[in-house]
């Protein structure tokens, strides 16, 4: 009896264990083959065709990127589009002058002739998926070497962008897939009239700033509208006041219908990067090595600028930007190492490789792996020192912004070899990014963290690896002396220095400019990691690009019928889908699935900067005037969800399991940041703004209703 308990608990397990894995980020193309009917399993209403269809109009045709590196939906059949505010916020702030602080107060295009175009935005749709392994590996063998694949994969897809392009009609991506066991080729369409419609002000939109980034519980209502324009016949047209909105192929619906704990959900988008089948040499260098360098250095560049931040009105509002784009990573890394290590992710990966090394022992033809694991832990044990001047390097020497100023100058190399319209366009560029530069610059602030970063190097970086100055240093003091020295001599550090030479390009002012040494300074630290880093550290990586090949496959079969293995991501679309619902992020600790605007109201009284309330906002809370958009007298404004998602999929539509739109994906669970190197359904979730929240602030909060009236809402 005991022994039979025994069996149906270990049964209830392993179902469990099966049915909880929401990882996984799916080809949209290949979901016929197996993943939708899990999905149908777990309560999606539709089908694979409904998702990914060449023939007639599916959802992939209303998700597109959205700029470089964000994801967004089209809401309506005139080419209306949602992404997050974070974003749109390059855009919003491009459109913005000292009149019209569109940031701060928010922006909306109250008829249609008032929506402001873009310069350089872009969106780009997924036209068709092809598999083109067979293509680009025609003509590869086992025995070439690394280069020799490369070069002949090079060719080959090149020759399949031009036969496919149609004359520059579509762009043409071509992307290696589990390593380079698979190649995939991606047709898109790229929009370049794209127009800015609506932005809540920044109290609304980045509610929480830094604060609450990566974090739950969370009120961000981090959304902004845009629309595509085309020229007549519907095509992509650069910029013109003929335009007119794009009719597109599909657009989503909306759901006010609300959802519950475990209800499915899905999310379509572009996951940048993620690692999920490493072996442990590579997660220690990552978070033992990689991580806590940089997470340290920019600890320091933080903290120097908060001191001068704190103190100083003008100064908080010049590094505001600098400081967030730097704190978000950081903040990233160590939730990723305390993921790491609350899952004991080492140890699961040697687990699973103690199982792999079995399996191969016990069969016959798996030999070519049997060194795999060795030939990694040799790899990484000798990479491991290069990937920490790396960091100190790149996160460190390299982090000075009079570092990026200078970078500049090497448009100057040559001069007289250059046509004067070249002369004039770099002049030109020079002049616009050092006035963009000393916009948002104090000298103190960079002093100190050029100390800091050099002071490092000097103290935590290997002998071998240190060149001149550093050799010349005795103490930290010569670092120090040698940082004022620079910006003593540097003509980079003030405008009224850099402007009159910038102005006149004479002969004795480019000498001038190339010798200043800050720019040469920089140039000894390039000099050195090309010459003494890089030739060895690529050596290492393409022999980690081979085994990670092999790697890859060897766990395919493994695995074959026990699981499938999404491949990583790499900034192509993807579907994840996963349910509602909250998770414990420590002892005695439990996270709901939705969060109210209650909760902005109560985190405006704790006096933080990063949470001010608008008065229109607590008025309307005030008011309980939330329109169809509330639930049970509350106004929704964040939820959780366990899809797997990463860095790219900011922006991305969460759907219910009818494809409706309910909510937009912004953010995840910081105890979950380290699902990019191992997921793990207990933890890991995904944050999205309430689609209920975004359409009450576009209705009762900016009262622009003629988008409300666009949109295709299915009501309770
Ligand atoms: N953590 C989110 C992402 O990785 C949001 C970043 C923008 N928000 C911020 N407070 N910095 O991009
Ligand atoms: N905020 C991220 C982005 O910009 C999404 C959050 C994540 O890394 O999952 O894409």
């Amino acid at each position: 009896m005991k022994k039979l308990q025994f069996f149906i608990l270990l049964f209830i397990v392993f179902i469990t264990t099966i049915a909880r894995a929401d990882e996984g980020m799916w080809i949209p193309m290949l979901l016929g083959k197996y993943t939708i009917a899990d999905m149908q399993k777990k309560g999606f209403h539709l089908t694979a065709k409904d998702i990914y269809d060449i023939n007639h109009a599916s959802m992939k045709d209303a998700v597109l990127i959205f700029g470089r590196g964000c994801t967004g939906e089209i809401v309506s059949n005139q080419g209306l589009v949602f992404t997050n505010h974070h974003c749109g916020y390059s855009s919003i702030q491009s459109a913005s002058s000292v009149e019209h602080d569109y940031l701060t107060d928010g922006f909306w295009a109250k008829k249609i002739t008032d929506e402001i175009p873009i310069a350089g935005l872009t969106v780009t749709f997924l036209e068709r998926i092809e598999d083109v392994t067979s293509k680009v590996l025609a003509n590869v063998k086992p025995s070439d070497t690394e280069q020799e694949r490369e070069e002949k994969i090079k060719a080959n897809s090149d020759a399949l962008i031009k036969a496919n392009d149609a004359n520059g009609i579509f762009d043409i991506k071509i992307k290696p897939f589990y390593y380079g066991n698979a190649y995939y080729m991606f047709v898109y369409k790229i929009y370049r009239d794209i127009r800015l419609v609506g932005a809540p002000p920044s109290a609304i939109g980045k509610f929480g700033g830094d604060t609450d980034n990566w974090m739950w519980p969370r009120h961000t209502g981090d959304f902004s509208v845009f629309r595509i324009y085309a020229d007549k016949a519907g095509n992509p047209a650069k910029y013109s006041p003929q335009n007119i909105p794009l009719k597109p192929k599909k657009h989503f619906k909306i759901s006010l219908k609300g959802f519950k704990k475990n209800d499915f959900t899905m999310v379509m988008g572009y996951p940048g990067t993620t690692q999920e089948y490493l072996p442990s040499y590579a997660i220690e260098v990552i978070t033992q090595t990689k991580n806590p360098i940089s997470i340290d250095l920019r600890r320091h560049i933080l903290d120097t600028m908060d001191k001068y931040m704190k103190t100083n009105d003008k100064v908080r509002i010049q590094y505001a930007a600098k400081y967030a784009g730097i704190a978000n990573y950081w903040k990233k890394w160590i939730g990723e190492n305390m993921g790491i290590d609350r899952v004991n992710g080492l140890q699961r990966k040697q687990n699973f490789e103690k199982q792999f090394t079995q399996w191969v022992a016990q069969s016959n033809n798996q030999k070519q792996y049997a060194s795999l694991l060795p030939h990694y832990k040799t790899i990484y044990h000798d990479i491991k020192p290069l990937v920490a001047v790396r960091q100190y390097i790149i996160e460190g020497l390299l982090a000075p912004n009079l570092m990026s100023l200078t970078r500049n100058f090497s448009l100057l190399k040559d001069w007289d070899k250059k046509t004067d319209e070249e002369k004039n366009k770099i002049q030109k560029l020079l002049q616009s990014r050092a006035k963009r530069f000393f916009k948002d610059f104090y000298l103190p602030i960079d002093k100190e963290i050029f100390e800091m970063v050099l002071q490092q190097y000097f103290e935590k970086v290997d002998k071998q690896y240190q060149f001149a100055p550093f050799t010349e240093f005795k103490t930290n003091d010569d670092a120090t002396q040698y940082v004022k020295s620079l910006l003593e001599h540097s003509v980079a550090t003030d405008s009224s220095k850099l402007y009159p030479l910038l102005n006149d390009l004479s002969s004795q002012n480019i000498t001038t400019l190339l010798n200043d040494p800050i720019y040469q300074f920089r140039n000894a630290i390039i000099d050195f990691y090309l010459t003494h880093i890089q030739p060895q550290y690529s050596q290492f990586q393409a022999q980690l690009d081979s085994l990670n090949r092999l790697y890859m496959s060897a766990q395919i079969e493994f695995y074959k019928d026990k699981k499938r293995l999404s491949p990583d991501a790499n900034f192509t679309m993807r579907v994840a889908y996963g349910k509602i619902g909250g998770y414990e992020p420590r002892d005695g600790v439990v996270y709901k699935y939705q969060t109210y605007l209650s909760g902005i109201i109560e985190k405006g009284k704790m006096g933080v900067y990063d949470y001010i309330v608008p008065k229109r906002l607590a008025q309307l809370y005030e008011n309980k005037d939330f329109g169809p958009y509330g639930e049970n007298n509350r106004l929704p404004v964040c939820f959780l969800a366990s899809n797997h998602t990463t860095g790219g999929n900011s922006g991305s539509p969460v759907f219910n399991a009818d494809g409706e739109l309910i909510g937009i994906n912004f953010d995840r669970n910081w105890e979950g940041t380290m699902s990019d190197l191992i997921y793990d359904t207990s933890i890991c979730r995904n944050i999205v703004v309430d689609i209920r929240y975004v359409l009450f602030v576009i209705d009762k909060y900016a009262e622009t209703h003629r988008l409300i009236e666009e949109l295709d809402l299915v009501k309770k």
